[in-house]
């Protein structure tokens, strides 16, 4: 969700503005996913590597998400939402981790759409935590495979993306589901993300269906591009 920072200096507002009209843009762009046949969708809002941003910046974005943490969760457990937490949540303020579990319990049973939240999350820290949590368990080495390293991820459960839009216009990666990522289809937008809408949105799904996914074979795969 990239952008919310030019989002708001081109309006002379101070950056944490730009951070709440980012949380304001999250139901409208699940709904409009939801409705184009979309059943799983991944927020990245806060980076393992995002706590270098200026403390004042890092205390607005907790605050942010400890005061809408609730009413986003209500209006999307009212949609059949389930939201899942992506990331480490142990240097979270423990307010805030009581909040996260309680949301995902709440909206536990819902299945019609999944919506995870990468929230201090960074893609080599999930690998690392998995590495750490295989050798805990005392994994045999050739038991260590695609599948049970897949089960040792945050994303245990979940099928690997198949588009990942960037918005604000960059054109990296930046820690995001490295792992999972790795046949992802990619598309980047100028759009800022709190300006992102259906156009944008159907821009970016067309631009998928038009791609040819073959996951390094020579053959085209099938049964994708319905959404
Ligand atoms: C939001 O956008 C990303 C978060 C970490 C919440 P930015 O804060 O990176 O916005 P820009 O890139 O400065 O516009
Ligand atoms: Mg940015």
């Amino acid at each position: 969700m990239d952008g919310n920072g030019r989002w708001a200096a081109r309006r002379r507002l101070p950056r944490v503005a730009g951070h709440r009209r980012g949380v304001a843009n999250i139901q409208s762009v699940v709904n409009t996913l939801a409705e184009r046949g979309v059943e799983v969708v991944t927020l990245y809002a806060f980076s393992t590597e995002n706590w270098r941003r200026p403390t004042a910046e890092v205390n607005a974005l907790m605050e942010i998400l400890a005061a809408e943490i609730e009413p986003q969760t209500r209006e999307l457990h009212k949609s059949g939402v389930r939201l899942v937490h992506l990331g480490d949540p142990n240097p979270l303020d423990s307010m805030l981790q009581d909040a996260i579990s309680r949301a995902e319990r709440i909206t536990e049973a819902n299945d019609r759409f999944i919506l995870n939240i990468a929230f201090n999350y960074g893609g080599r820290d999930e690998i690392l935590h998995a590495v750490r949590r295989i050798l805990a368990d005392g994994v045999a080495p050739d038991e260590v495979d695609e599948g049970l390293f897949g089960r040792y991820l945050y994303t245990d459960g979940c099928p690997d993306p198949d588009l990942i839009i960037r918005t604000g216009g960059e054109q990296r990666l930046s820690n995001f589901l490295i792992w999972q990522a790795a046949y992802s289809e990619y598309y980047h937008t100028p759009v800022l993300w709190p300006d992102l809408g259906e156009e944008e949105l159907d821009r970016a799904l067309a631009a998928y269906k038009q791609r040819q996914r073959r996951f390094g074979s020579l053959d085209a795969q099938h049964g994708h591009g319905e959404a």
